[in-house]
């Protein structure tokens, strides 16, 4: 069993009084190392998916297993713990800290766990900065960067911890489309030098084509599954 995620009838709805339910017995499993998009129509549950799979949100019902391990009983100490080191997420944008630079961004993962900067990880920075394609703005201020530098960085810091896991919310919604061809072929890169894992959720059609595999959510409930 190579799953290093898997759902089992997951639901989710959100209001107090008046519910509405907007995710349906959604059992899912992901293969590990897999490359895969999720499509779908703005509203039909995707980032509310991708946010439950990412332990940020809880479904109403349902498991969330990640790398063999049942998140339900977790508490929020332990989800953050398994965030940080399993799970990268990239969001459409980027939430850089801009009163600090590239490399201090990126290594703000690593930061939050650690107290001390090793050798060993500021190697591995400054090969995810030759490998994101940043050496040049390095050491500017995330603000003095372009969109499509910016959202490199992101990727970078995504990676520092070395996560088995990226969840991506339409990472490149707000980049133009020789820059988003160039953030899916990083990504590619990615799952096939580390063995990371990709859960992207993108509406451009000729990306999710280019994946392993094609998961629609149509109305809250998984539509077609294309496996290539
Ligand atoms: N925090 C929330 N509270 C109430 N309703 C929400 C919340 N987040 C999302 N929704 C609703 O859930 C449905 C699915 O939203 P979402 O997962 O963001 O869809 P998508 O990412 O596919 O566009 C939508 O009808 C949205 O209005
Ligand atoms: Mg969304």
């Amino acid at each position: 069993m190579d799953n290093i995620i898997e759902l089992r009838k997951i639901c989710k709805s959100y209001g107090e009084r008046v519910k509405t339910k907007v995710l349906f017995d959604i059992d899912l499993q992901i293969r590990k190392g897999s490359f895969n998009s999720i499509i779908g129509s703005s509203g039909s549950g995707k980032s509310t998916l991708l946010n439950i799979i990412g332990t940020l949100d809880k479904p109403t019902e349902g498991q969330v297993i990640i790398n063999g391990t049942d998140t339900r009983n977790m508490n929020k100490d332990q989800l953050a713990e398994l965030r940080n080191t399993t799970i990268g997420f990239i969001f459409q944008f980027h939430y850089l800290l801009p009163e600090f630079t590239a490399r201090e961004n990126i290594l703000m993962p690593y930061r939050i766990s650690n107290y001390n900067i090793s050798r060993e990880i500021q190697e591995w920075s400054d090969k995810l900065i030759d490998l994101t394609g940043i050496r040049d703005v390095a050491d500017n201020l995330a603000t003095d960067m372009s969109g499509g530098q910016q959202q490199r960085t992101a990727i970078a810091r995504a990676l520092i911890n070395r996560p088995g896991i990226i969840l991506a919310d339409e990472p490149t919604g707000n980049l133009d489309s020789d820059t988003t061809e160039n953030i899916y072929s990083l990504m590619r890169d990615v799952n096939r030098e580390f063995g990371t894992t990709f859960l992207i959720i993108t509406h451009d059609q000729r990306i999710a084509e280019k994946t392993d595999r094609i998961i629609e959510i149509r109305d809250g409930r998984i539509g077609l599954d294309i496996v290539k």
